[in-house]
């Protein structure tokens, strides 16, 4: 399990610099108007970054992760934020749940992360799925990839209790994986991981350049 998701304290301020919560909530909800979805799961959902403003919308969510560290912190916050959103530790890999959702999601390039088995996850996903229902993937534009096959991040910024986390990022692009290293310091203390993530592509075209829907 990558460090990051060992850190859910720190987990919103490493990430802030890399996402945009409000416009990916945005999204989410204009295409769930459209598909008339009420009952959502969130498919490795993290601290729950969207499960928890989703529930506080009006959705009904569930959201599974692997990560005890991430699943008891979306646990505390959404007590806090008093959301209905619930949390359950499951692999996304081979979880079954004995309800139908309306849509899942995916979100934050998280779906072709080792070692998420992403085929699994899908057929997974599918079975937990009403006819109709829709899976939504929030997945890296890889034409952003630089002809050079490599990029460097770093970012600096203050924690909640007033320590700097800094964060280095190099990637490397093969055809198929993006291999991260990255160093997060927090305060006096190093953390390091390195990170593999598949590039999924449509079968027979280019990689998959923008969010995805797959309708069942
Ligand atoms: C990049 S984070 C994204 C989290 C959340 N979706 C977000 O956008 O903030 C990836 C998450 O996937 C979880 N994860 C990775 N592999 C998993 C697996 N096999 N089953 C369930 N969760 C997994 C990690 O614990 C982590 O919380």
């Amino acid at each position: 399990m990558q460090i990051l998701y060992k850190l859910p304290e720190h987990y919103k301020t490493i990430i802030n610099h890399l996402v945009d919560t409000n416009l990916e909530i945005n999204l989410l909800d204009g295409i769930f108007k459209k598909h008339d979805v009420k009952k959502i799961l969130d498919v490795a959902c993290g601290i729950g970054r969207h499960a928890i403003p989703l529930s506080k919308m009006g959705y009904e969510v569930v959201g599974i992760d692997f990560s005890p560290f991430q699943i008891k912190k979306a646990e505390d916050d959404a007590k806090k934020e008093s959301s209905n959103a619930q949390f359950v530790l499951q692999n996304a890999n081979n979880f079954s749940y004995p309800e139908k959702f309306d849509a899942a999601i995916c979100m934050w390039t998280t779906l072709g992360e080792e070692p998420l088995q992403y085929w699994k996850v899908i057929k997974n996903i599918f079975q937990s799925l009403r006819k109709g229902g829709i899976f939504v993937i929030d997945n890296k534009s890889w034409e952003h990839i630089p002809e050079s096959k490599e990029k460097f991040i770093e970012n600096e910024t203050l924690g909640d209790n007033g320590e700097k986390i800094k964060t280095k990022i190099h990637d490397r692009f093969t055809e198929h994986f993006r291999i991260r290293d990255v160093i997060h310091k927090i305060g006096e203390k190093e953390y390091q991981d390195l990170c593999v993530t598949h590039i999924l592509r449509e079968r027979l075209g280019g990689p998959i350049t923008k969010s995805w829907i797959l309708e069942i």
